[in-house]
């Protein structure tokens, strides 16, 4: 019996070393181990051996069970790692991934947060107002007559309703002071909108960043100052800025400012880049019958604004030579301005 378990145990190991494949393993495992297998035959035989004996025939029938067993499942592994191996064998995994395509900000959007984050850090906070506006909020309240042009239908889009899309950010200076009490110093980008013919220079929609300061003794120097700086800030040091006396109805006295460019190889050249003025007290009154209090009484107070154009903006800032680049999605023309 004992020479009998020996046999098989040798058979056994050297059927299992020989094999390659998952469906041999399980073949092995019948043979051996499964209910008919030798291992389960001969160990039927214990019945028959004498009692002296049992012992010994135990032990070794436990014996080579375990060493069976350990042989397969050692197979088992072995050929499990083959298999990995050979699968991973046709993967270079140092290979460096593909690129996938990365987004990048539009060159407004890089101006926009530009100019907010310097002004923002003058003490400027965000404010909003819709752009479906009133005739009041857009132009009343602005001190901005029945009759002047701007109000026209063919400058302005309107709806049937009476309402407007916004000519311009300043409505968001009339929105911010019905709310809030000076000091007040806010700025608002946001889009505006006008029946313009549509040219390199011109867009019916387009975008516009405005400003409104007010407190007591707020003067012109206030206002130089705060524009010199931001323009100085956003175009460099040496950025030469000129105030040119206007008219707009809302301010008094209004001006445009100009900024110096010194594109390389031609004359240096002055461009329009704001409006700006000190706040008209017409529309402080204007404000104030509305709020039905004194906090904007224009004896006590005075403020400045501005409004700039920021596609403007970042033509200058990308010497983008027409304004349609920017509404026309052409990937060629963006990716030069994802960072
Ligand atoms: N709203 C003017 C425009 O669209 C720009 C402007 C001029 C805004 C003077 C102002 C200002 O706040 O004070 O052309």
């Amino acid at each position: 019996m004992l020479a009998e378990l020996d046999a098989i145990k040798s058979d056994a190991l050297s059927a299992i070393e020989a094999i390659t494949d998952e469906s041999g393993l399980e073949e092995a495992r019948v043979g051996f181990l499964g209910k008919k297998g030798r291992l389960t035959a001969a160990s039927a035989g214990m019945r028959d051996v004498p009692k002296e004996q049992k012992k010994d025939v135990g032990q070794k029938l436990n014996e080579v069970r375990t060493a069976i067993t350990a042989a397969l499942e050692e197979k088992g592994a072995a050929l499990t790692a083959a298999k990995d191996a050979a699968a991973f064998a046709s993967i270079d995994a140092t290979l460096p991934s593909r690129p996938l395509p990365e987004g990048g900000l539009h060159p407004l959007t890089h101006v926009l947060n530009e100019a907010v984050s310097i002004l923002r850090r003058m003490g400027f906070a965000l404010a909003e107002g819709p752009e479906i506006e009133t005739e009041w909020h857009c132009f009343d309240a602005l001190n901005t007559p029945e009759d002047h042009p701007a109000r026209n239908e063919s400058d302005t889009f309107y709806f049937e309703n009476g309402k407007l899309l916004r000519t311009h950010t300043s409505s968001v200076q009339i929105r911010t002071m019905e709310k809030e009490v000076p000091p007040v110093r806010i700025i608002a980008p946001g889009s505006a909108f006008r029946r313009d013919e549509i040219d390199a220079t011109h867009l019916s929609a387009f975008h516009q960043l405005e400003g409104l300061y007010v407190d007591k003794n707020v003067t012109l120097a206030d206002l130089k100052g705060t524009l010199e700086y931001f323009f100085r800030e956003l175009f460099g040091s040496k950025t030469e800025v000129r105030f040119r006396p206007h008219f707009f109805p809302f301010t008094e006295p209004s001006f445009e400012v100009d900024l110096k460019l010194h594109a390389t190889g031609k004359a240096a050249k002055w461009i329009e880049i704001a409006g700006c003025g000190i706040v008209d007290p017409a529309v402080f009154s204007e404000v104030s019958t509305k709020r039905g209090d004194a906090a904007y009484n224009p004896s006590e107070i005075s403020g400045f604004a501005f409004g700039m154009g920021l596609d403007r903006l970042a033509m200058i800032m990308y010497g983008i030579p027409d304004l349609r680049l920017l509404i026309e999605n052409d990937v060629r023309f963006l990716q030069q301005f994802a960072k």
